[in-house]
C-alpha cells in the first residue's frame, strides 16, 4: 500500500491539580500526579497518512501549511511513532479544531491524543488504552490525559511504562461544567513546554511536590463523591500553588491579565451569593470557572458582565479520544 491513513478525534481538558515540571523533560516524566477533565463539545480532529512519496514530513493546521517549530514538534513525535512501529515513512498530517487557537484551552493535549491515535492506527499498531496514553504523553504532558474518558488521573509513575493516566470516573459519573471566561487570543508569551523546565528553580516547587499526593486524594475523593465544597477548595488552592511556582521561577512567569483578577474576585463575589463556582487558572490569562450543571447558565452570563471578558465558553464532562470514519 502506497498511502496509509486514519482519523481520530480527542478533547482538550482542564487539570484540577496541575502538571507544572517535569522529573524527565524528554520522556515528559511529570514532578507529580495530576487530575483533570475532558471538555466535551470541543474537539480536535487529526488525520495522519503515511505516504512512502513524501521526503519530509508535513503539518496541515486548520488549513494551513504550518512550518517551523510546530512541525518539528510534530516529526519528533511521529519518530516515536516510527521507532514503535517499524515504518519509516514520513506522514502528511491534517489537524482541525472548533475551538479558537489562543482561548485558554491546552490545544496541545486535544491535538496530540488525536495524533496518537490517529498515527498508530496509520502505521498499523492497536494500541491499547494505557500504551495510547504513554505515546500521547511523548508529544504533549497533559496530552495524555486526553486519552481515556471523563474524569481522569494521570499517575506521576517512575518511568515511560508506568507513567500514564487512566479514568476515574466516566462522563455522566458528575454534572458539573466549565465555564471559560476568555480575556485575551493573544499567543502567550511563554509556551507551557519552556515554562515547565523553570519550575525546579523556584523555591515553592519542592513545597508543591511535597504537598500534591494529598491534594490528588482529596480531589480524588471529591470527585468520586460529587463533594463540591471538598473540591472548590483543592482546585483552587492547587491552582494558586501553581501560579506561585510560575511567579517565583527564574525568571518569573506572569500569566494574569488585570482581567483574570477581575474574574477571580467574581467568582469569589458569586459564591458570596450562594453561586457555587470556583475558579482554575492554566499558563495562560483565561479562567475556567467550574460550577454545577445547574448553575452554569447563570454563572456563564456572570462572567460575561465582568470588564474584559469577551467570550463565555462552556463545556461538560468529555469521553475519550476516539476513531472516526473518514
Ligand atoms: C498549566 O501538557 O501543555 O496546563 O508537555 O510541554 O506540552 P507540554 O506541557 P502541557 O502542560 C500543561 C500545563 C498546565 C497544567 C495541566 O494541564 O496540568
Amino acid at each position: 500500500m502506497f498511502s496509509i491513513a486514519a482519523t481520530a478525534i480527542a478533547h482538550p481538558n482542564i487539570a484540577f491539580i496541575k502538571y507544572w515540571g517535569n522529573r524527565d523533560p524528554l520522556l515528559r516524566l511529570p514532578s507529580t500526579g495530576s487530575i483533570s477533565m475532558n471538555l466535551d463539545g470541543l474537539i480536535t480532529r487529526a488525520t495522519v497518512a503515511f505516504d512512502r512519496s513524501l521526503e519530509q514530513d508535513i503539518l496541515i493546521q486548520d488549513g494551513n501549511e504550518v512550518p517551523g517549530p510546530p512541525l518539528e514538534r510534530v516529526s519528533q513525535f511521529l519518530d516515536v511513532l516510527r521507532a514503535m512501529s517499524g515504518l519509516s515513512s514520513r506522514a502528511r498530517v491534517h489537524s482541525e479544531s472548533n475551538f479558537p487557537a489562543g482561548s485558554g484551552i491546552a490545544s496541545s493535549a486535544a491535538a496530540f491524543a488525536a495524533l496518537a491515535l490517529a498515527g498508530s492506527r496509520a502505521a498499523g499498531l492497536e494500541l491499547t488504552e494505557r500504551e495510547l496514553s504513554r505515546l500521547a504523553r511523548r508529544g504533549s504532558g497533559s496530552a495524555c490525559r486526553s486519552v481515556p474518558g471523563g474524569f481522569v488521573e494521570w499517575r506521576a509513575g517512575e518511568d515511560d511504562a508506568s507513567s500514564y493516566a487512566a479514568s476515574i470516573a466516566p462522563p455522566d459519573h458528575w454534572d458539573i461544567v466549565d465555564c471559560i471566561a476568555v480575556v485575551s487570543r493573544a499567543p502567550k508569551s511563554t509556551g507551557s513546554t519552556e515554562g515547565h523546565a523553570l519550575a525546579d528553580n523556584s523555591p515553592l516547587q519542592a513545597a508543591r511536590i511535597a504537598g500534591a499526593d494529598r491534594r490528588l486524594a482529596i480531589c480524588r475523593r471529591a470527585i468520586l463523591e460529587r463533594d463540591f465544597q471538598a473540591f472548590r477548595e483543592v482546585v483552587e488552592l492547587d491552582s494558586n500553588l501553581m501560579h506561585a511556582v510560575m511567579m517565583t521561577s527564574q525568571p518569573p512567569l506572569l500569566y494574569w491579565l488585570p482581567a483574570t483578577i477581575a474574574v477571580v474576585r467574581a467568582v469569589i463575589a458569586m459564591r458570596g451569593e450562594g453561586l457555587d463556582a470556583c475558579y482554575t487558572i492554566d499558563a495562560g490569562p483565561n479562567v475556567h470557572v467550574l460550577c454545577p450543571a445547574s448553575l452554569a447558565a447563570e454563572v456563564a452570563c456572570r462572567l460575561l458582565e465582568v470588564e474584559g471578558v469577551e467570550e463565555a465558553l462552556t463545556a461538560r464532562p468529555g469521553g475519550p479520544a476516539r476513531l472516526v470514519e473518514e
